[in-house]
């Protein structure tokens, strides 16, 4: 709280302290909070790795109503407190992605360390790792908040684009909805999608690192060439959609299918003699000093039309994920879980992002607060919640943290 010393009645520069009252008020810093939902990837299609580190890729980002919550005020110093789920994950030093969006905001509008200095509070519902961009949506949250905090004025669109100079995810935690991100993904197109999509989301122990998971897909991808394969097709036994489950959503994605990469295997990667169409030499050098070659990624336009269709039933087969075998390789019990939702009657299933979250899609909200019990319940999951999408991006809700 900051105190301001003032005085009130007898006009100033009257003489004398007798007949003036002194008085301290106390004044409220003032505070914005921000409320920034997660997201699912419908597809995630990984191409070869970049010079700079990252991988190229395809994703049609997904933002659904689970939300975190963050307040900034004005502080003598920038610092972050953390609270909820998986709180005590969360880094509360510099390396926290919102105290990054502090320092690129404020050098964007000419903001010294001591004018833009900001206590930051995160409440979180989103779990920490989890493939769900928490760690994004609250550096998003914090752009917008001090945005408003700072008057800066900064439209949409700026913040969208000072967010990809944080992370890859940033942008479209801002923008929400449904978008196709192409680059490492934070190039964003909003997407035309019909309907609700009403979600059950299996929570998982422990979080996964997308550093590691995209290190093990480069990996494997070294692997598969090794063994004379190509880098990015996948092993049948890698995706819980595939002939070893007997639910109907595992079955194959409809077989019409315009664009090459767009014949999705069910619940993981696009099938491999698509995936063949464009093949780049830019992915990490194996043993031998070769790079392998991988496909550069490409949207998938089946989903994109079954999105705008408003149908869950021909979403649901659709849903692809590269990084699902890296995710599956790294955590096998996520299977269990990808099979569980199936049986339960799901009608698609995926890993988020790079995991280990699972997104089931449902026929209805009923249907996914059913399926969220059935997961809970067959114990494949420390916890599920249900969310539909898709949800708005970060947005202003107040002067303070919600009740
Ligand atoms: O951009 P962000 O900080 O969220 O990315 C975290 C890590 O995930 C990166 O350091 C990189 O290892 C990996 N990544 C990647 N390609 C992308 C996005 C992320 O390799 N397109």
């Amino acid at each position: 709280m900051r105190q301001r010393r003032v005085s009130v009645g007898p006009a100033a520069g009257r003489p004398g302290y007798d007949d003036q009252i002194v008085a301290s008020v106390i004044r409220p810093a003032p505070a914005v909070t921000a409320r920034v939902p997660a997201k699912v990837n419908l597809q995630l299609a990984v191409g070869p790795a970049r010079t700079d580190g990252y991988h190229s890729l395809v994703t049609v980002y997904h933002a659904v109503s689970l939300y975190d919550e963050v307040t900034v005020r004005p502080a003598a110093e920038t610092t972050v407190a953390v609270a909820g789920e998986g709180a005590w994950h969360v880094p509360t030093d510099q390396s926290n992605l919102a105290c990054r969006a502090v320092s690129v905001l404020a050098k964007a509008v000419g903001l010294n360390v001591e004018q833009s200095s900001v206590r930051i509070d995160i409440r979180k519902r989103i779990p920490v790792a989890a493939g769900l961009a928490g760690g994004s949506a609250d550096a998003a949250a914090t752009l917008v908040a001090c945005n408003e905090l700072w008057h800066s004025g900064l439209s949409t669109d700026e913040l969208v684009d000072l967010a990809a100079e944080v992370g890859s995810d940033v942008p479209f935690a801002i923008l929400g909805g449904t978008a196709v991100g192409t680059g490492r993904g934070e190039r964003l197109t909003q997407a035309l999608v019909a309907g609700t999509y009403h979600w059950a989301l299996a929570f998982s122990d422990s979080g996964l690192s997308t550093k590691e998971v995209y290190a093990t897909c480069d990996r494997l991808r070294a692997a598969r060439v090794r063994r004379g394969g190509h880098a990015a097709s996948g092993t049948a036994d890698a995706q819980p959609g595939s002939a070893a489950s007997a639910a109907p959503a595992a079955s194959a994605a409809p077989a019409a299918s315009a664009a090459p990469a767009a014949s999705a295997a069910p619940g993981g990667r696009a099938a491999p003699a698509a995936r063949s169409a464009r093949v780049g030499r830019v992915g990490p050098a194996g043993p031998s000093g070769s790079a392998a070659p991988v496909a550069e990624p490409e949207l998938s336009h089946p989903l994109m039309t079954a999105l705008r269709s408003g149908d869950p039933a021909r979403v649901g087969p659709l849903l692809s994920n590269d990084l699902q075998p890296e995710a599956l390789s790294l955590r096998p019990e996520l299977r269990r879980a990808l099979a569980a939702g199936l049986e339960h009657g799901a009608l698609g299933a995926v890993v988020s992002g790079s995991g280990p979250t699972c997104a089931f899609l449902a026929s209805d909200a009923p249907h996914a607060r059913d399926l969220a019990v059935a997961l809970t319940s067959a114990g494949v999951c420390r916890a599920a919640a249900r969310a539909s999408g898709p949800a708005p991006g970060a947005l202003l809700v107040g002067g303070g943290p919600l009740a």
